[in-house]
């Protein structure tokens, strides 16, 4: 099978740091060009710290991974944290240390436009778990990448959910409205996972305990990064746990039938202060305008899990 060309642009928080584990996992069936970071959940020198931790903690190939340090603000507002939801490490309760690999030389804004006219077009896909300030910053540097980037993957946005920040926006796309904007509005092929779908994806202790069972570094620390977000969320009353977002692109790409998507159209809202980053997901086609987006709107979370579950025991 060849394995898809890609880079993964994430501000790791506890699900980034999942997707991180889940992708390292799969290297037999991702080719990780390199991660990029992002300011996000927490500064942009945690984000890039944490996930030159999760490489370290998957080891072997994974450590071949080039880790870059992008955006330390978003486009135009002011940054917003959600460390209330990651700690104040971004990592939950994991123990920091600071890993034995450093930061890759350069921005990663430039390694995605370099990367995208180096590879052949329509390529390298992208998937992005943080706001879109890296990919939205490529763009604008070399508009010549938009026509070569196969799609972008993304977490991000809300339909028949409502907000998780806001009453109507997702964390992702309220953080940097702007860049989502401009990724959204560039017509490249996207798909999206917004909070319709990665809702559906909840962990349960069962789940958790599963994970744990694994025994690696890794697998623990997936399991801690899990408990952590849980004891945030898990109530009591719905027996709802913690939902997965960030690694439901990962899990799409390595099996897609995982998950129903609904090509659509996606606006993101930058005039309204009151609704600022609400994504207007529009099924009904609009004349003359493509339907460049598939968006998520069912996710099968037992397979999600047991999918994480059979990956993490690789590593
Ligand atoms: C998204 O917001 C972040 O806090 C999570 O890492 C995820 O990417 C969910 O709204
Ligand atoms: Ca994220």
């Amino acid at each position: 099978m060849t394995r898809i060309p890609l880079i993964l642009d994430c501000d790791p928080g506890v699900d980034d740091a999942v997707a991180l584990l889940l992708a390292f996992a799969s290297l037999d069936r991702l080719d990780l060009r390199g991660i990029t970071t992002v300011a996000g959940n927490v500064g942009l020198a945690q984000t890039a710290r944490n996930a030159r931790m999760l490489r370290q903690l998957a080891g072997g190939t994974a450590e071949r991974v080039p880790v870059f340090q992008g955006c330390a603000r978003p486009m135009v507002r002011e940054p917003i944290a959600a460390d209330h939801f990651h700690g104040e490490s971004g990592l939950g309760n994991l123990a920091i240390f600071e890993p034995a690999l450093p930061v890759a030389p350069g921005h990663a804004v430039h390694f995605i436009v370099e990367t995208l006219l180096r590879e052949p077009a329509g390529t390298v896909t992208l998937v992005v778990t943080g706001p879109m300030t890296n990919v939205a910053m490529a763009m604008r540097l070399e508009p010549a990448i938009v026509p070569r980037i196969r799609q972008v993957v993304f977490m991000g946005g809300a339909r028949a959910e409502a907000g998780n920040v806001t009453a109507s926006a997702e964390y992702n796309v309220h953080a940097d409205p702007h860049a989502a904007a401009v990724v959204c509005g560039s017509g490249v092929p996207l798909v999206a996972f917004g909070l319709d779908a990665t809702h559906q994806v909840r962990s349960t202790p069962a789940r958790i305990a599963k994970l744990r069972a694994l025994g690696s570094v890794a697998a623990r620390a997936a399991a801690d990064l899990l408990e952590f977000s849980a004891a945030l969320e898990w109530n009591v009353a719905t027996g709802r746990g913690a939902p997965l977002h960030d690694p439901c692109p990962v899990a799409w790409l390595l099996a897609p039938e995982l998950f129903e998507l609904v090509p659509c159209h996606l606006d993101v809202e930058i005039a309204s202060p009151l609704t600022l980053g609400h994504t207007a997901v529009e099924f009904r086609p609009q004349p003359g305008r493509a339907l460049h987006v598939r968006w998520a709107t069912r996710a099968d979370d037992a397979g999600v899990f047991d999918l994480l579950a059979q990956r993490l025991a690789r590593l």
